[in-house]
């Protein structure tokens, strides 16, 4: 349902005791919000009482990032935010940010949860050879969450918007596994953004030129979705797994790159390989 964000009163917002995610910021609880009086279910973003000014500063530049986004039915939507009109008088009155619901929680968890054990063969159902890990998911259903996140990821950069976080952690599946791209607390809603803040970079995800320089731009996001890929294509796996920062950043410089996991067509790889060095 395409939604305009709006302006809520804390009446149209219900909260459940369900914890959908926690952070610096405060925490994510299921609730429903009242939208035209339809009981609209909804993850809603509690920022947290204490916050100091620069948790205040993100949380409301996430929101003004939505906004901008506006609809698509490949991104979460804001569905309002609202300020807990409480009879005590406080500073800073709490804030609260109503989001598009998605069942299925993030996809690298979704992914890791799909993995089954395939035996190939039963008659040596003993030796490791003849199994190995598949997804519940279909090959289709993979690339159809792919095409998802990349048709999410174009509208953002129509937008100006760089996402800075894309991950699978940072990507959400609908009851139907509609994937949808969340999580803009790193967002920028500049064409080219220059972090000059030594906020922590999240580095396996990360494109060569924003950890080097700190530049970013909607080709650095397209670094990210080439990890993402990397990551449906190991049904939740870590990348670059026992390297730390400092290690991951000379091999890259050096021109390493995530090697093709053993699932992975080989065509797909060279594909997928190329997106990542035509940026740079
Ligand atoms: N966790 C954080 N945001 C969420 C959302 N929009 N839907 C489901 N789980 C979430």
């Amino acid at each position: 349902m395409a939604v305009n964000h709006r302006e809520l009163s804390w009446d149209d917002i219900s909260l459940t005791n369900k914890l959908l995610g926690s952070g610096n910021f405060g925490e994510v609880r299921k609730g429903t919000v009242n939208l035209d009086g339809e009981r609209i279910p909804s993850a809603i973003k509690v920022l947290k009482r204490g916050a100091d000014e620069a948790a205040r500063q993100d949380f409301q530049q996430e929101v003004d990032i939505m906004r901008h986004a506006g609809y698509h039915p490949n991104i979460i939507n804001l569905l309002g935010t609202c300020e807990h009109q409480g009879n005590v008088v406080r500073v800073h009155r709490q804030q609260y940010m109503a989001l598009e619901m998605a069942g299925n929680g993030d996809l690298k968890n979704y992914l890791r949860k799909s993995r089954v054990l395939e035996v190939k063969d039963p008659a040596y159902a003993n030796t490791r050879q003849t199994v190995s890990t598949v997804s519940s998911l279909s090959p289709v259903q993979l690339l159809r969450i792919a095409c998802d996140v990349a048709t999410g990821m174009e509208h953002l950069s129509s937008k100006d918007v760089i996402h800075r976080d894309l991950a699978a952690r940072n990507v959400l599946l609908t009851d139907s596994l509609i994937a949808k791209v969340a999580d803009f607390g790193l967002s920028r809603g500049e064409g080219i953004y220059e972090q000059t803040s030594k906020k922590a970079v999240p580095f396996r995800s990360t494109a060569l030129e924003a950890l080097s320089r700190r530049i970013y731009t909607t080709q650095s996001d397209v670094w990210s979705f080439g990890i993402l890929l990397w990551e449906i294509v190991t049904l939740g796996g870590t990348p670059y797994s026992g390297m730390n920062s400092r290690t991951l950043l000379r091999s890259l410089r050096e021109g390493y790159r995530l090697p093709k996991p053993r699932n992975c067509d080989e065509d797909l790889y060279v594909y997928f390989s190329l997106l990542p060095t035509c940026v740079l």
